[in-house]
């Protein structure tokens, strides 16, 4: 299972590839506006300043709605740096546009997708990334988690390469819960990720074995 971090905090994104579990990022405009990033050139240096850091994929979102705007923001956006893929809204415009990207060799993922049916046609026009948002899902009282497996499913059936990317995923159960339905790549916050790491058992076999080692040294 991949590991992508969902930020736009340089510090954030440091520290989780420093761990050296970390297979890429995602941003999007609301993230890039928490981290006080605003006008297009600050953006697009912002993205380049991500690619720097990690070894991996970082998902850049277009503004534009139509066709022709996403098609020139999202050429300009790959241009910036061979680790981008191009983030693209799960509406009409946007399929046509995943299949003109993904014709042209660029790789796409396409966000703000809530249903199996928009997951099947990201992976009819090729995208490299569907990205299902389950916490939001789940905060409208929907199971997330079972849309995760309605695409496993969909995709398996049919041999779709498209990497199924849980998205919006708020909490480290969560990520869990992705990797045995079978997501090939989740994307959270570093406090997500972090949680993964907790066990109390971990804590007091650690202190119990320093302990025993001081008493013979
Ligand atoms: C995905 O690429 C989005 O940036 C993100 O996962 C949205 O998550 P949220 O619902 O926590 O805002």
């Amino acid at each position: 299972m991949k590991f992508f971090i969902d930020t736009a905090n340089l510090e954030q994104i440091k520290e989780a590839q420093a761990l050296g579990v970390l297979d890429g990022v995602t941003t999007n405009p609301s993230l890039m506006a928490k981290e006080g990033i605003t006008g297009k050139d600050n953006i697009l240096k912002h993205y380049v300043a991500i690619c720097n850091i990690v070894n991996g994929d970082v998902s850049a979102e277009v503004i534009a709605t139509d066709f022709d705007g996403m098609v020139r923001e999202g050429e300009a956006l790959a241009d910036l740096h061979p680790q981008i893929v191009v983030k693209l809204p799960m509406i009409a415009d946007g399929i046509k546009a995943c299949k003109y990207f993904t014709d042209k060799g660029i790789r796409v993922n396409m966000t703000l997708v809530f249903s199996a049916g928009q997951a099947l046609l990201a992976a009819k026009a090729g995208a490299t990334y569907v990205s299902p948002f389950i916490g939001r899902l789940d905060d409208i009282s929907t199971d997330g988690l079972n849309l995760i497996s309605e695409i496993r499913l969909i995709y398996d059936n049919y041999g779709y390469e498209t990497e199924i990317l849980a998205a919006s995923v708020r909490h480290t159960m969560h990520i869990i819960d992705c990797a045995k339905l079978g997501a090939d790549v989740m994307t959270g916050p570093l406090s997500a990720i972090m949680g993964l790491l907790k066990h109390p058992l971990t804590d007091i076999g650690l202190a119990q074995f320093l302990a025993d080692y001081k008493k013979g040294n």
